[in-house]
């Protein structure tokens, strides 16, 4: 099969979160089952600057207020199609936000770009290759399905999968006809919501299939606690919306073949990771407690991450003996009140805000456990990272963190399948005894180094999730 992927983000290229790595992998994937997987992405600045070898495809005369052009290139494993229209994306810093932590003021036109040209490419091809399926990722992508449906040639299936559904894309809608979508579909059968133009909503209405990052988040968002406004249209098209859990590259985060880390070790010779720890350490400005238990936190600062509840935790943490290293950014007034703890509490929290690729694999590498109390977690793929690393997560029950770590109760310990720890309820004192059962569990050797173990050898690659995304694809195209 001929694919395309559309999206915002795609590891190593450009990114901000979890979509990145997924974009960056699935397509090696599918590519390795023989599919042909080509993913178009805005030609952002940072993307341009990480490619060696461009070719130029076609160009394209007026992309909302100015000329665009779609090049190609193949890197590191993946078959890249550009789209480079400067007026839109070629800007420093964040890809969304501007300076001042705002969305950019023509987000709407920067996006329905992306989706537009996707379509078009559905459609047209481009330079003799023409998709057989389209998988469009997030609001970013979300007018891909809108645009296909504007169309009056025949235009291939599209899958819209949502990776968040916490942003969805929504504009004023007096912008409609300078975007160039139909007022026919500016109707709750298509893109509008609640008065406004709503791109996730456009995307979940008119796409042939909807699929997610978790079977529980794909139950979830069924619920008005979860499906944020969207949830009575995910009801109507229950049949359609299918949980495929994300999956991580096995290549880019290995233990064994790791760049970040001082140490390379696997599940026989986990000393080596006392090396790593020791190393961590000192990266944060943490006293060197090899037997006590080191927890990290690598994460986007929002309500969605749960971490303000972990404030309310630090003074029985660092009283039960624990330490803790986070990596984090986002939330300004977060940021401050963790810059501030590791003040506080000298030697036992240690803080680095930021975004660092590098420092996020020193942290898997030397860590004890990984604290993942999010309020809502579509898949997450830190706590992946922790088990294919024996840093045992600690995760909120809800979304992929339910889907992926078996809890250490007495029962899951004595048969021994144990690979983490949940919390439930999600408030600060589940997370409280969450941190207390690591503790307890971290102080008897024996089992903690079974779990760890046990992490490590959790299938947590792209394999079978990729499959399950093929069967999806073939059976469309199939019918199509
Ligand atoms: P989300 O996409 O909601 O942020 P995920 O767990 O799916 O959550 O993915 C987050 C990704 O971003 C992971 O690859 C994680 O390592 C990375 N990450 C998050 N915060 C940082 C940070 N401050 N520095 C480096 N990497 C980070
Ligand atoms: C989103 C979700 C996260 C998921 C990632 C990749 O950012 O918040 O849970 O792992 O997308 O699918």
């Amino acid at each position: 099969m001929k694919i395309l992927f559309v999206a915002s983000e795609c590891a190593p290229f450009v990114k901000t979160g979890g979509l990145a790595d997924v974009i960056g992998a699935v397509p090696k994937a599918l590519a390795d089952m023989g599919h042909e997987v080509r993913v178009l992405l805005p030609a952002y600045p940072a993307v341009l600057d990480k490619i060696a070898s461009i070719k130029k495809l076609g160009k394209i005369a007026d992309l909302y207020g100015g000329d665009a052009e779609i090049l190609s290139a193949k890197e590191q494993g993946i078959d890249l199609l550009l789209l480079k229209a400067d007026h839109l994306y070629d800007r420093s810093g964040n890809i969304y936000l501007d300076e001042t932590g705002r969305d950019w003021s023509d987000n709407a036109f920067r996006y329905a770009a992306l989706s537009r040209v996707g379509a078009e490419i559905g459609v047209d091809g481009i330079a003799g290759w023409k998709p057989d399926l389209i998988n469009a990722h997030d609001w970013q992508a979300g007018l891909v399905p809108v645009f296909l449906r504007q169309q009056n040639k025949p235009t291939p299936p599209v899958v819209l999968t949502i990776h968040n559904i916490a942003f969805q894309g929504l504009f004023d809608a007096s912008l409609r006809d300078e975007l160039g979508l139909s007022d026919d579909l500016f109707t709750p059968d298509g893109y509008e919501f609640w008065g406004q133009i709503g791109y996730l909503k456009g995307g979940i209405k008119l796409a042939d299939k909807v699929t997610t990052v978790s079977p529980t988040y794909a139950r979830e968002l069924l619920l008005p606690e979860f499906g944020m406004g969207l949830e009575g249209l995910l009801q109507s098209r229950q049949s359609d919306l299918l949980g495929i859990l994300n999956g991580i590259d096995l290549d880019v985060w290995d233990p064994e073949d790791d760049p970040a880390l001082d140490k390379a070790y696997n599940a026989k010779t986990l000393k080596r990771k006392m090396i790593n720890k020791a190393q961590l350490e000192q990266r944060f400005g943490l006293d060197e407690q090899p037997d006590s238990p080191l927890f990290c936190v690598i994460s986007r600062l929002t309500h969605q991450k749960g971490l303000d509840m972990l404030l309310q935790c630090l003074p029985a943490m660092v009283g039960r003996g624990a330490r803790l290293a986070l990596l984090c950014s986002g939330d300004k007034d977060l940021e401050q009140v963790f810059v501030k703890a590791a003040r506080d509490y000298q030697g036992k929290v240690g803080t680095v805000i930021g975004y660092d690729e590098n420092l996020s694999h020193m942290l898997q590498g030397g860590s004890d456990a990984i604290l993942i109390p999010s309020r809502f977690e579509p898949c997450g793929l830190t706590q992946l990272y922790g088990l294919r690393y024996g840093t045992i997560p600690v995760v909120a029950r809800t979304g992929g963190l339910a889907d992926t770590v078996i809890d250490a109760n007495a029962a899951a310990i004595s048969a021994k399948c144990a690979t983490g720890i949940q919390f439930s309820p999600i408030n600060s004192t589940g997370l409280m005894q969450a941190i207390f059962r690591t503790c307890d569990l971290y102080d008897q050797p024996k089992i903690w180094k079974a779990m760890m173990r046990r992490a490590m050898a959790q299938e947590v690659g792209w394999a079978s999730s990729a499959e399950s995304y093929a069967q999806l694809f073939e059976s469309l195209v199939a019918n199509g």
